[in-house]
């Protein structure tokens, strides 16, 4: 599902399709010259600046009102450019390999000429790297010659944009330009994963954020190379320890809605929106979302943010959320539900 040509307002006027080369051009001076442009991923919508800037990185920091201590994801074109800004292991080689361009970041020591500002990494000795698999943020990588820090572009906190006409209506009267690349594919953001015991604190692979692809996925691609099993660390647990190193951008509560959540709806309250998964959604709701009727994991990750944020805009008390059974995807997705719903006045960004 594509969305180009869509009326888009206000703000509109800064939209322009990812497929125009001369939108493409306009958005690599416009980067060049430190200001922040917006442009689509496989994962979510990005806010992107000269990486190497320090007064770019921090104009994407206040523009998001993000605290400082959160690192961004540096992207960039390919492993070559990769290469001049982290070191890689043999583990992180053979990831990168097999997983990029594509959902998959990697926290990696910084190299000794780095030019990625500090700022972007928050003052840490790693850098997390990402090569993205969209064909508009791969023509806009070659076409600025710059790594680009990218959060998602979204208010700190809040739901991440799956379409450019979700930027509009968060930042749309304060950037300049936002490359239209349709709906993303995913849906969720990148799968992070941490690979030293430097960074870790423990040996072997450490998924400190769950994504599209899965521990298993990483298992499999590391075969052979003799580390530990992939594990998931992260701020509320889950498999290994919290305690050693949670990436600082772990946050209880994220991707938050305006409306409060409650998660494991088996039945619902007055006043509710229902946001269901699979064939037999609740009934009874003021409004109902369904992530997928078929109860597909990808169908139901590519459509969550856009779910919460229409129901968001409901007349609701609250919105109940059916369970979302599975492993893979699934815990991806329920990670992302549970600082949905998580109290607001503890952790947020
Ligand atoms: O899919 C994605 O990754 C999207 C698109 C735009 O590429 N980007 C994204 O960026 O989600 P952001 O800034 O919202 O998330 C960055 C995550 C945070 O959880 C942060 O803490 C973690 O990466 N991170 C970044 N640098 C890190 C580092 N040096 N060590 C540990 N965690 C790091
Ligand atoms: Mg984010």
């Amino acid at each position: 599902m594509r969305n180009q040509g869509t009326p888009v307002s206000p703000g509109a006027d800064v939209v322009r399709s990812g497929d125009d080369p001369a939108a493409l051009e306009q958005a690599a001076t416009l980067l060049r010259a430190g200001e922040l442009v917006a442009f689509p991923t496989e994962t979510v919508y990005g806010l992107g600046a000269d990486a190497t800037s320090g007064e770019a990185v921090a104009r994407i920091y206040e523009t998001k009102a993000r605290p400082s201590s959160n690192p961004l994801i540096v992207h960039v074109a390919g492993v070559a450019e990769a290469r001049r800004i982290v070191r890689f292991s043999p583990a992180a080689e053979r990831l990168a390999e097999r997983f990029w361009p594509g959902p998959l970041t990697l926290v990696l020591p910084r190299g000794p000429d780095s030019p990625i500002s500090l700022l972007a990494s928050a003052g840490l000795d790693t850098v997390a790297v990402r090569v993205p698999a969209h064909p508009t943020a791969r023509s806009l990588l070659r076409a600025v010659r710059l790594p680009l820090a990218a959060p998602s572009a979204n208010p700190s906190g809040k739901i991440s944009p799956t379409t450019a006409q979700d930027v509009v209506e968060d930042f749309g009267d304060q950037l300049p330009l936002i490359l239209d690349g349709g709906s993303c594919e995913h849906g969720l953001e990148s799968t992070v994963v941490a690979l030293t015991e430097e960074q870790t604190g423990l040996d072997g692979p450490c998924v400190l954020r769950p994504g599209a692809i899965t521990i298993d996925e990483l298992d499999a691609a590391l075969c052979g190379l003799d580390l530990p099993q992939a594990r998931f660390m992260a701020h509320q647990g889950g498999r290994g320890s919290a305690a050693a190193m949670p990436s600082p951008g772990m946050l209880r509560s994220h991707y938050a809605p305006t409306h409060p959540v409650r998660l494991h709806a088996t039945e619902v309250h007055p006043g509710e929106g229902v946001l269901a998964f699979g064939p037999n959604p609740l009934s009874g709701g003021v409004v109902t979302r369904n992530l997928s009727a078929s109860g597909n994991l990808r169908e139901a990750a590519a459509n969550l943010y856009a779910m919460l944020r229409s129901l968001d805009r409901e007349q609701i008390s609250r919105i109940a959320v059916m369970p979302v059974p599975g492993s893979g995807l699934a815990e991806a997705i329920r990670d992302r539900l549970q600082r949905a719903a998580a109290p607001r006045d503890e952790g947020n960004e």
